[in-house]
């Protein structure tokens, strides 16, 4: 795989609208809710997988559980494994694919976070993903999946594009991820998304202090450096995934969400603020 995950610390920053703090909170918050009977309140070991930087396994290290994190990409793994060792956090970092890992272990919560579900191009490979998952879950453990919301490529005004900038340290970022142009093939749900972000800032700045690793087009040129890539996305609906759990056994699902949120900021999956498709499956 190359492009923008081959550039990890471009990517972190063009994620960094994210508060990922808060997100673990909520995360900690629904498996002391949904996690099965006699289970601590809190999970002992988690596993982030797909984690990319691994930003949600460094927060969960924080604050005690035993993190490991997983990513098929080998700059991935070691800008996590760097950034964990710089903010002296303990995670295991693994390179490995999430259709077909063995860790030879089992974990109290498993996370994928930011729709990396949708590198899953075939049933095939969702259903392999799923059963790798089931056989790393404690008995009464939790699976938690946050997917991009149905209604971005359902609803009446289908969304085929986002644009958002961040600012970090320094740095600002303009980030476009899919083009108007980018269209949804309608039998494979796959579409290749182009992705532009476009960095700002003095060049150590930008460096951040690390060597700089262009990537797949990265440019520097006077405090400017552009990174264009495509990165293939398969939609999945949410029968599809209700079809995939079924499929591969061994989970089910406990509860469904359209946000990060608890108790009175709890947003209903199906309710019209709703963004994300975020569900909590449990070990059987
Ligand atoms: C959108 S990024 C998300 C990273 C992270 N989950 C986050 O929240 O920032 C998707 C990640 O999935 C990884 N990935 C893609 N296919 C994978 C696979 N089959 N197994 C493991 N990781 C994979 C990529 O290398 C990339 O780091």
């Amino acid at each position: 795989m190359t492009g923008i995950y081959d550039d990890p610390w471009a990517y972190e920053l063009a994620c960094s609208f994210r508060d990922v703090s808060a997100e673990v909170d909520v995360l900690l918050a629904w498996y002391a809710e949904h996690r099965g009977p006699g289970r601590d309140t809190a999970p002992a070991t988690v596993l982030e997988l797909a984690a990319g930087p691994a930003e949600h396994a460094r927060e969960f290290a924080r604050r005690g559980p035993a993190a490991t994190a997983l990513d098929l990409n080998p700059r991935m793994c070691a800008y996590a494994a760097g950034e964990a060792t710089r903010a002296d956090v303990k995670v295991e970092v693994v390179q490995d694919d999430m259709t077909r890992f063995d860790l030879g272990r089992r974990f109290d919560l498993i996370a994928t976070m930011l729709d990396s579900t949708s590198h899953l191009m075939t049933l095939d490979a969702f259903v392999a993903h799923l059963r790798c998952v089931a056989a790393h879950l404690s008995p009464g453990g939790l699976y938690i999946v946050e997917m991009s919301h149905p209604r971005d490529r359902l609803g009446d005004e289908p969304t085929v594009s986002t644009g958002w900038t961040v600012e970090r340290g320094g740095v600002h970022a303009s980030v476009r991820w899919g083009e108007p142009g980018d269209r949804l093939d309608p039998v494979t749900q796959i579409a290749d998304d182009h992705v532009t972000m476009t960095i700002t800032g003095d060049d150590e700045a930008i460096a951040d202090g690390r060597p700089r690793s262009p990537g797949n087009g990265g440019v520097t040129a006077g405090g400017v450096r552009v990174l264009r890539d495509v990165v293939p996305y398969r939609f999945w609906t949410a029968t599809e995934l209700d079809a995939a759990i079924r499929l591969a056994g061994g989970l089910e699902v406990v509860a469904q969400y359209g946000d990060f949120g608890t108790g009175a900021d709890t947003v209903a999956l199906t309710g019209p603020e709703a963004w994300r498709m975020i569900t909590i499956l449990r070990g059987a």
